[in-house]
């Protein structure tokens, strides 16, 4: 059933697994997600950046295809539609008012006190609508369609605490050098930081630029309170590369339902490796 992430997330950090965000662009994304999530029995998080829900049509788009494929489909596991890197409290109030369940607030590159100002105003209105926040301190580097960021900025965890405690946010993803897009080397990801964070700020953590991050540093976050983890490039990588294999292969193929099909299944068993590595599956 459609829901918030709130008990799927509490759930988790009090289990010891993470929930997946898989970051949806089109019709066959959603399909393969929610199909994942179906055979793995595990709760699931439908991302949708700005530049997504603009490319499908609009949020309203968003939500009432996902809510047909689940209809169609008898998904009977939890699913969050959740709005990612949410830019202002107008984006946000427009995801809400049309159905989405979650919805994050990326004020992070504003002033503390600017931060604390926007993020309370969403939490307000999400808490009023039955809608789950997610709040960012710090900088993710790299690139995600409109967000671009020079350099990596680790969240301070003494902020962290603040802002949990002043705008009363359901979870918070800190910036620990985490990275949107393939990382350049190993990442090296602030665990130290990460615990303290967890400690003071006594909420389930978000893992954002979970693509190139190595199981061994996956499980350790999890193990300090990381209750989400976003995953987007690996699944456009995987997906791609079928499209031009097969494509490749066959330069007579023109009918779309053929040729996204291997897409689809490519990213439909990159989510259940992914929702095996959390620890979701059979979590449902
Ligand atoms: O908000 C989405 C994620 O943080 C995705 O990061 O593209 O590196 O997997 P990624
Ligand atoms: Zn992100």
């Amino acid at each position: 059933a459609l829901e918030s992430m709130k008990d799927m997330l509490e759930k988790g950090k009090r289990e010891g697994y993470a929930v997946g965000q898989f970051n949806i662009n089109n019709l066959e994304y959603t399909q393969a997600i929610l199909q994942a999530a179906e055979e793995e029995k595990s709760p699931v998080i439908l991302g949708v950046s700005e530049g997504a829900a603009r490319y499908m049509g609009g949020f309203n788009t968003v939500v009432h295809m996902v809510k047909g494929l689940m209809k169609d489909y008898g998904t009977t596991v939890p699913v969050a539609i959740h709005l990612d890197h949410g830019s202002s409290f107008d984006k946000c109030k427009e995801a809400i008012d049309a159905g989405f369940t979650s919805v994050m607030i990326d004020a992070s590159h504003h002033e503390f006190e600017e931060n604390v100002e926007i993020t309370s105003k969403v939490v307000e209105y999400a808490h009023a609508n039955g809608v789950s926040v997610e709040a960012e301190l710090g900088t993710v580097g790299g690139q995600e369609d409109d967000i671009v960021a020079d350099g990596v900025i680790y969240a301070d965890p003494k902020e962290c605490e603040e802002l949990v405690k002043r705008t009363n946010i359901d979870f918070l993803a800190p910036a620990l050098g985490s990275v949107h897009g393939p990382y350049k080397g190993e990442p090296n990801l602030g665990f130290a930081e990460m615990e303290e964070i967890s400690k003071l700020a006594d909420l389930p953590l978000v893992l954002h630029g979970g693509t190139g991050i190595p199981t061994k540093d996956i499980k350790r976050a999890i193990s300090l309170g990381t209750a989400k983890i976003n995953v987007n490039t690996e699944n456009q990588i995987a997906g791609t590369q079928a499209v031009r294999d097969f494509l490749n292969a066959d330069a007579n193929q023109y009918d779309p339902r053929k040729y996204l099909t291997p897409m689809r299944d490519a990213i439909k068993q990159t989510v259940q490796g992914k929702m095996r590595e959390f620890g979701s599956s059979g979590k449902a």
